[in-house]
């Protein structure tokens, strides 16, 4: 591999754990001001000590992201349809590959569409992507599964989506836990990162999904609404990190939640007033 296509990659993926946490905040891309990321520098702004990486657009990465921070930049340039629209798997590459690297970022990311209307147009717009990435020495984040096609979660779905998006050249695939994960990650010749998807009823519920996950050979996580949806984000964040950096169990990870979550509220309180 280049040198800087293996550089790059050793920002997101860490090579003293072979671990990543990556903050995903890009869902304004088709959700518009989604809940607790309505403001995105609020949200964004205390979680950036603690994650890895960044995932997001240009319009927020600009905006709301504080350019002197050196956080590297996994860089969102697929869209065109919104949860209003008519089909979300209608998306083209929607930022250059010159912006991304205007932008100085890490990586570029795509979401596949496998099974869906749009499937040909998404496989296509990755490999193209991944040419030009590779042209540049920056890795490609094959986003799979979102949408309806989410409500095919299960192990033989996933493979066949993130083996596809292997097989067209992604270096790196982001996809969801499911039964059977070990399946999804042993057929993918690439690193598998789990996104955390809608908020699960407790923090405990994502922090499980995380250890699961990693246990099933995933290399780290992507995950937004399970952290900044939580009322402790910064305390959820760290306790994600440990499981994913510092191997701790579930049980541990949620005793560190608990004890951080104390500290998040005092402070809080003390910025409130
Ligand atoms: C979905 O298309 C977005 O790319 C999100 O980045 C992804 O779903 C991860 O975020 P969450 O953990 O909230 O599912």
């Amino acid at each position: 591999m280049d040198w800087g296509m293996k550089n790059r990659l050793a920002r997101i993926i860490k090579p003293d754990t072979g671990r990543g946490v990556m903050l995903a905040v890009d869902h304004g891309y088709f959700l518009g001001p989604t809940e607790r990321l309505e403001v995105p520098r609020k949200t964004i702004h205390p979680l950036l000590p603690y994650a890895d990486s960044l995932m997001l657009t240009r319009g927020v990465l600009r905006t709301s992201v504080d350019a002197n921070f050196p956080i590297p930049i996994v860089l969102r340039v697929s869209g065109g349809s919104s949860i209003i629209g008519k089909d979300l798997s209608n998306e083209k590459i929607t930022t250059s590959i010159k912006e991304a690297i205007r932008l100085n970022v890490t990586a570029l990311a795509l979401s596949v569409f496998v099974g869906a209307q749009y499937e040909h147009e998404s496989l296509v717009s990755l490999a193209k992507l991944v040419d030009e990435g590779e042209e540049y020495g920056i890795p490609v984040l094959a986003v799979t599964a979102v949408g309806k096609e989410l409500e095919k979660r299960d192990a033989r779905y996933l493979s066949l989506a993130c083996r596809i998006a292997a097989e067209f050249g992604a270096h790196l695939v982001k996809t969801y836990f499911c039964e059977n994960f070990e399946k999804v990650v042993n057929s993918c010749p690439v690193p598998v990162i789990i996104a955390g998807g809608p908020k699960l009823a407790n923090e405990i519920d994502a922090l499980q999904l995380t250890y699961d996950a990693l246990q099933a050979g995933a290399v780290g996580v992507d995950m937004g609404r399970n952290i900044w949806q939580s009322d402790y984000p910064v305390s959820m964040i760290k306790s994600v990190r440990a499981i994913v950096h510092e191997n701790a169990s579930v049980k541990e990870a949620h005793e560190l939640f608990n004890k951080l979550k104390n500290t998040e509220k005092s402070t809080k309180t003390a910025t409130s007033v």
